[in-house]
């Protein structure tokens, strides 16, 4: 269409293509243009870590930047770690402990989670994981049970 430009990648797996418009965020293509709500809105401008997907194998906030932008990556979302039939290790821990409370903060909290227990550097106390996990702001304070739900899935997600 006028005005929109293709761009290629794989999301969660699935090769995808996309027509958008210049100016439209990842964050907009992923929820509006692809129908995929996990991914959520916070504060829009970087601060927040709610909008946080997976580019390449790091982790990006997905709400500055642009969707063009990603011609030929592969980017994954919560939707990608296991949905209600099969929920992945990380989800499950987040469910045994009360890793949320509205919920709205927990798509973001997660795909930082899994990254960070890829990377064996970052330590295990309860300091290390807030530290490493310091871009995800949970406005509903359940920082807590977030830090132990990473914690006992560390012993249990490969990578
Ligand atoms: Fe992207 Fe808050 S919505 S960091
Ligand atoms: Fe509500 Fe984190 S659970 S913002």
């Amino acid at each position: 269409a006028a005005g929109t430009q293709r761009v290629s990648f794989k999301i969660n797996g699935e090769p995808t293509q996309l027509d958008v418009t210049p100016n439209t965020v990842l964050l907009d293509a992923i929820r509006h243009n692809l129908g995929m709500p996990g991914t959520k809105k916070g504060c829009d401008h970087g601060q927040c870590g709610a909008c946080n997907v997976h580019v390449n194998g790091t982790v990006i906030n997905s709400c500055l930047s642009l969707a063009v932008m990603h011609d030929g990556d592969e980017i994954t979302t919560v939707e990608g770690l296991g949905d209600a039939d099969n929920l992945g290790a990380l989800q499950r821990a987040f469910l045994e402990h009360d890793g949320y409370q509205c919920g709205y903060c927990t798509a973001g909290q997660m795909m930082t989670a899994c990254y960070i227990l890829a990377d064996k550097r970052i330590g295990t106390s309860d300091r290390d994981v807030r530290d490493a996990m310091s871009g995800n702001i949970c406005r509903c304070g359940a920082y807590k049970n977030i830090v132990a739900a990473i914690q006992d899935a560390r012993g249990k997600v490969s990578g």
